[in-house]
Parts: structure tokens; C-alpha cells; sequence
């Protein structure tokens, strides 16, 4: 009986530390996505994202977003994704080169429009 006992706390223990050998690591992914913007889920609107681009992009992006002070965007979702585009609008890059808009556009309307210029491909 107290065999029974041992071999029931045993297994306990195990599963207790598989538990927490795959729970821990899980946290830290978590942490360090949550250092970078976290793009919020949206539906794509094509025709909201064609306006903002036009209200905040083609002055450097080009009138078909085919360039100018800033690189051709026409077929920027073979390069990145909507993550990555989202954080580059978000963020800026190259040293403000591209300005970040963060707080000048919502999180919802930079969705969008990473979400329509990663189908540009
Ligand atoms: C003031 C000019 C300017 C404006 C306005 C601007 N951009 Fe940019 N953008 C740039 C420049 C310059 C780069 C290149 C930065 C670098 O790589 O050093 C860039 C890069 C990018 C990239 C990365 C392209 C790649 O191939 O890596 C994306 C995506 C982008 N811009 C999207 C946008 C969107 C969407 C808007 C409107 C919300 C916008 N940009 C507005 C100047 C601008």
C-alpha cells in the first residue's frame, strides 16, 4: 500500500516538473513579444487603407506607392509581412526616415494598412 503511495507522488512529481518545463519557457516567449508592438486583430478594409495611405504615405511612398523619398511599397508583401510592416509604420526606421506613427494613426488603421500592403505582391 505505501508503494502505491510512493509511486503515486512520484508520478505527481513528474508530471509537476514536465508541467513546468513547458510552461516557463512559455512566459518568456510571452515577455519578449510584448517588448515589441503587438499588431491588434482587424479585418482588412482596402478601400480605409487606400485613404489613409493617400492622406499619410504618397507624399514619400509616390502616388502608386511606386516610390520616391521613400522605397516602392508596390510590392512590399513579397518582403515582409504584416507584422513586420506593421511594426515599420509603428516604429519608423531608419533613423526617422520613415517617421513613426504611432499615436498619429490608431493601431487599427496601421493594422489595415499593413494587412493591404503585405497582399501587395
Ligand atoms: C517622410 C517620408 C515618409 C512617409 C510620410 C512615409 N514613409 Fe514609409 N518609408 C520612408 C523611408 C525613407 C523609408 C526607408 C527607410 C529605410 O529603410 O531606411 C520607408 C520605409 C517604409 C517601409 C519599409 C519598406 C521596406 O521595404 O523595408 C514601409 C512598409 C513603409 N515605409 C510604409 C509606409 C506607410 C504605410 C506610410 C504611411 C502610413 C509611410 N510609409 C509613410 C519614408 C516615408
Amino acid at each position: 500500500m505505501k508503494k502505491w503511495i510512493m509511486s503515486g507522488l512520484f508520478f505527481f512529481a513528474c508530471t509537476f516538473a514536465l508541467v513546468l518545463m513547458f510552461t516557463v519557457p512559455g512566459r518568456d516567449h510571452e515577455a519578449a513579444e510584448e517588448a515589441g508592438p503587438v499588431m491588434p486583430q482587424v479585418t482588412l478594409d482596402a478601400a480605409s487603407a487606400e485613404e489613409k495611405a493617400k492622406a499619410s504615405c504618397i507624399t514619400c511612398h509616390g502616388n502608386q506607392l511606386e516610390g520616391g523619398v521613400g522605397p516602392s511599397l508596390q510590392t512590399v508583401g513579397a518582403e515582409l509581412n504584416a507584422e513586420q510592416i506593421y511594426k515599420t509604420i509603428t516604429k519608423g526606421k531608419g533613423g526617422g526616415k520613415m517617421p513613426a506613427f504611432e499615436g498619429k494613426l490608431s493601431e487599427e488603421e496601421i493594422a489595415n494598412l499593413a494587412l493591404w500592403l503585405a497582399e501587395k505582391k
